[in-house]
């Protein structure tokens, strides 16, 4: 019926295809009983194809594997949940820890490196150079790489604009006033900060050793949706992306099992960093 919407009964077959796929093009892992899941993310995309179901989609994919298509089902299915200054407890033991001994480490290169391993929408990337910025590193050579798979929430991150919703979500007023500007009924983030922060797509299960080496490294709340033998080779590819006395921050609530065998957990102003052994 023309008014159902599309993707109302996914066939078993096809809930498979997805997962499958899904699984390979991000290594995401989709459990069973998502149909809702499926539905309410697929549903625009088989719409804007002018599909009829989300089992016609997969028929398509199968047919076609059409590379921009693949990629846009794969992308549909990342959540990309964050907010500024996301478990601020992190961001205190940053700015009255971390940064204090870098400072002191790096007082001769004055060059600093981050990463932000699953960026989606800019928001940690931004919070951290904020904070930079705070804290009187102004004058340093400082790069913040952002990354993330879905080419989509970094156009949004690169153009540094966010809705009033978004703004409203953990970054105190005086930040807003100090760092964003106008534009509309959006806000527009500053200039400078924008500079900062470099976005790339990166799939987290590729080889780290591209990317170079940073003194600190954000992977918040991504590794949740991948396997354990994703997340095995993902920590182990951490490892290597850390200077010598850099540190790795998980999701403040997220347990990393395995992560013992190549990191030391250190407990910072009550925060869990991790060192690399
Ligand atoms: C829930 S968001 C986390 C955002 C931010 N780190 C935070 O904690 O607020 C998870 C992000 O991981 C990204 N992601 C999922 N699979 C990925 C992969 N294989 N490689 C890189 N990023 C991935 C998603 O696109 C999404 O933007």
């Amino acid at each position: 019926m023309g008014t159902q919407p599309p993707a109302a009964r996914i066939r078993a077959e096809c809930y498979r295809f997805l997962q499958e796929h899904v699984y390979s093009q991000a290594g995401i892992v989709v459990e069973e009983d998502k149909h809702y899941l499926f539905e309410s993310r697929l549903t625009p995309i088989v719409r804007q194809l002018g599909l009829g179901s989300i089992n016609e989609l997969c028929a398509l994919l199968a047919a076609t594997r059409e590379p921009e298509i693949s990629r846009r089902v794969a992308e549909a299915m990342t959540t990309n949940e964050t907010y500024f200054f996301r478990d601020p407890e992190q961001y205190e033991a940053i700015r009255e820890v971390l940064l204090p001994r870098l400072r002191e480490e790096r007082r001769e290169a004055r060059r600093l490196r981050f990463w932000s391993a699953a960026a989606s929408t800019g928001q940690e990337a931004y919070s951290l150079a904020m904070v930079l910025r705070e804290e009187g590193f102004g004058d340093w050579d400082v790069q913040i790489l952002a990354t993330d798979y879905s080419s989509q929430v970094l156009e949004r991150a690169r153009a540094g604009s966010y809705r009033q919703i978004e703004v409203s979500r953990g970054l105190p007023a005086g930040m807003l006033a100090k760092y964003f500007e106008r534009s509309g009924a959006d806000w527009q983030i500053d200039e400078d900060l924008r500079r900062m922060v470099r976005f790339e797509t990166f799939d987290l299960r590729e080889s780290m050793r591209v990317l170079g080496l940073f003194d600190l490294v954000f992977c918040r709340n991504v590794m949740i949706y991948f396997d354990a033998e994703t997340r095995n080779k993902m920590l182990r590819e951490l490892r290597g992306t850390l200077f010598r006395g850099g540190w790795l921050l998980l999701g403040g609530t997220e347990v990393a099992c395995g992560i013992e065998a190549w990191f030391r957990r250190q407990m910072v102003r009550g925060v869990n960093v991790y060192a690399a052994c």
